[in-house]
């Protein structure tokens, strides 16, 4: 027997889960169309992968594609987001947003440009395309995930603006979960902590310091894919112990 009305709307588009009772859902990743904002870097190539392995069929984008080309700072990124799955597959059913920037340094030596640019691309932008695909994603009731960080949970020092760039964003996940918990839609908010894809070593300024060794980044991706399945809401720092040993 298929959920209840009720039950999909509170679980998004999910299935019921036998093993976790009335109230839990499983979402199915198979044939289902992904696309993976930020699919060059470290943590995109790793949950694409992990995305394929669990049978969807991954579209890539960001400013070099592959499958769609898009910059998050750009406010019409969503509708290209939206135009380019539909054409390439006819469907969107889910959205990662693995695009970021990372910079270092006190906050009274970072350059304003910097803290824009932060604020820019790891939370304007994304807002801008999350407002552009929620409709596509009720019609299909799928997923966004969107990776914020353990910074969202507890600023760094000489890390400030893009903590807080981290922070609003995972804020503003919070908020939108609650508005599209009726049209079905699953909101999922990650936040790992330091993992090895050499995001330190990219900053738009300053230089990271001496780190401890980060989590594995195809650990981190099978995590958020598991919490994509699960219909979680948000994946904690803390729920990435599992990743530090992998
Ligand atoms: N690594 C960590 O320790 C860690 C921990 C917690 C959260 N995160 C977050 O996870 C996300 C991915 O980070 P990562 O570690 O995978 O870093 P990464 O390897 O440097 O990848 C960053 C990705 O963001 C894309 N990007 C940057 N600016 C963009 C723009 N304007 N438009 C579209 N795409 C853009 C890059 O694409 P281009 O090829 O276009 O540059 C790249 O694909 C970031 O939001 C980061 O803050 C990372």
């Amino acid at each position: 027997m298929g959920p209840s009305a009720g039950e999909q709307a509170r679980c998004g588009g999910f299935r019921r889960s036998p093993e976790r009772g009335p109230s839990c859902s499983v979402r199915s990743l198979e044939g289902a169309v992904v696309v993976v904002v930020g699919a060059s870097g470290g943590m995109g190539t790793a949950i694409a992968a992990e995305l394929r392995t669990r049978g969807a069929v991954v579209l890539g984008a960001g400013r070099s594609g592959p499958d769609i080309v898009l910059d998050i700072r750009d406010s019409r990124a969503g509708d290209a987001l939206v135009r380019g799955a539909l054409g390439l597959q006819g469907r969107l059913d889910g959205v990662v947003v693995a695009a970021g920037v990372v910079a270092f340094g006190q906050l009274s030596d970072t350059d304003e440009v910097t803290i824009e640019e932060l604020f820019l691309t790891n939370a304007v932008g994304p807002m801008w395309l999350i407002r552009s695909v929620l409709p596509t994603l009720a019609a299909s009731r799928g997923f966004l995930a969107a990776l914020t960080g353990v910074v969202a949970e507890l600023p760094v020092a000489k890390m400030v603006p893009y903590s807080a760039s981290k922070a609003a964003l995972s804020h503003a996940l919070a908020g939108v979960r609650r508005e599209v918990r009726r049209d079905g839609v699953a909101v999922i908010d990650v936040r790992p902590p330091h993992t090895e894809t050499g995001l330190a070593t990219r900053p738009l300024e300053g230089s990271a310091p001496a780190l401890p060794r980060g989590l594995d980044p195809a650990a981190v991706a099978r995590r958020v894919v598991e919490a994509i399945e699960a219909g979680e809401d948000e994946v904690p720092a803390a729920a990435f112990g599992a990743a530090r040993s992998a």
